[in-house]
């Protein structure tokens, strides 16, 4: 067998050590693997690299992806799914492994139904995809952001001064609610719940009536504000590029009333550096398994990780729906971070 593996969307750190798995595991039933260089760009563009066993040697303590990625939709390029089944045939390949998020999975899953022989890895900093408890990337960036946070206290108590922490997370807030609960955040705003800025000035003020010298805001970048958002570009699968929304959310708290909070945005920090051990290890288990569905050519399917073990699901249920926070652990946290 000879398999391809790409990876596609933004990064995050856990990559490397599923590419390494999928390596070993394939050379465990003596396959070929070849890397797809640059997301779906690599496949349609036959774009390739070797992933022998020495070439992988080291890879899974790194951060990012070894083969590169891009937000290239196949399906919004022309005659785009008909050239991806041709590099398949032309480059040899008897599968597929695809690693990303809705997006890069969403093209996995066409192209299977097309007769792709493919299976699909849940990668995103987010961790909002259907149907596994997590992907990989979201465990190294909760840690980054926690630390970010939890250093962050120092400086604003030296200063008495507030702040507002924006993370990442376009749909879905689990990085602001998990980093912003053990970080020591003193209030929470998440995609899934408009921010209301009256509620949020009120608690500034009343903690600094009461004494706090400085108070600290957990804010996903995809919040949405009454005043509007700050969302630019469209990318190929038609997201607006976030990111800085906490600057707008500083404003209309001033307009409020309260002091103008400093800003901070941790922003690619977040999806850098070496991975976690759990998101090291969930892509080693994860890896393994993908070529194990191959071997036993169990095709459009998503290797998701449910109560503590993997299981393939169909892509399809997985791609059905985002997997936002849920509302009684937000209000938790939210109550958590609130009190006192
Ligand atoms: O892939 C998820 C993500 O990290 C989001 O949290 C973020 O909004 C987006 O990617 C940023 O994308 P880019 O790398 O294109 O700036």
């Amino acid at each position: 067998m000879r398999v391809g593996i790409m990876t596609g969307g933004g990064d995050s750190s856990g990559i490397n050590a599923a590419i390494w798995s999928v390596v070993r595991r394939a050379h465990h039933y003596g396959w070929e693997v070849v890397g797809l260089r640059r997301g779906w760009a690599g496949l349609l563009e036959q774009d390739t690299v070797p992933l022998t066993m020495e070439a992988v040697a080291g890879i899974p303590y790194t951060g990012g992806t070894f083969i590169h990625t891009s937000r290239t939709n196949v399906f919004k390029i022309e005659n785009g799914p008909q050239k991806a089944l041709d590099s398949i045939k032309a480059l040899g390949l008897d599968a597929l492994i695809a690693m990303g998020g809705d997006d890069t999975l969403g093209v996995a899953h066409k192209l299977c139904e097309m007769g792709l022989p493919a299976v699909g890895l849940p990668q995103t900093i987010d961790n909002d995809i259907g149907e596994t408890d997590f992907s990989i990337g979201y465990d190294t960036a909760v840690n980054i952001c926690t630390e970010a946070i939890q250093r962050m206290h120092s400086t604003n108590y030296s200063h008495q001064a507030d702040m507002l922490v924006e993370v990442m997370g376009r749909d879905a807030g689990w990085i602001a609610v998990n980093a912003g609960l053990a970080g020591g955040c003193h209030y929470l705003c998440i995609p899934e719940v408009p921010v209301q800025v009256d509620d949020l000035a009120a608690h500034l003020a009343a903690r600094k009536k009461a004494g706090a010298p400085y108070s600290m805001v957990c804010v996903s970048e995809g919040v949405q504000l009454s005043s509007g958002s700050v969302a630019g570009e469209l990318d190929a699968f038609g997201h607006a590029k976030p990111g800085g929304i906490a600057n707008a959310l500083a404003d209309d708290l001033k307009a409020a009333g309260v002091s103008k909070p400093r800003v901070v945005i941790i922003s690619y920090l977040q999806r850098s550096g070496p991975p976690s051990s759990f998101d090291m290890l969930l892509g080693i288990r994860m890896g393994a398994t993908a070529v194990d569905l191959l071997q036993q050519k169990t095709y459009d399917r998503m290797v998701a990780a449910k109560g503590g073990q993997l299981v393939p699901v169909p892509l399809a249920d997985a791609l059905a729906r985002n997997r936002t926070v849920d509302l009684g652990l937000y209000e938790l946290a939210q109550q958590l971070c609130k009190e006192g």
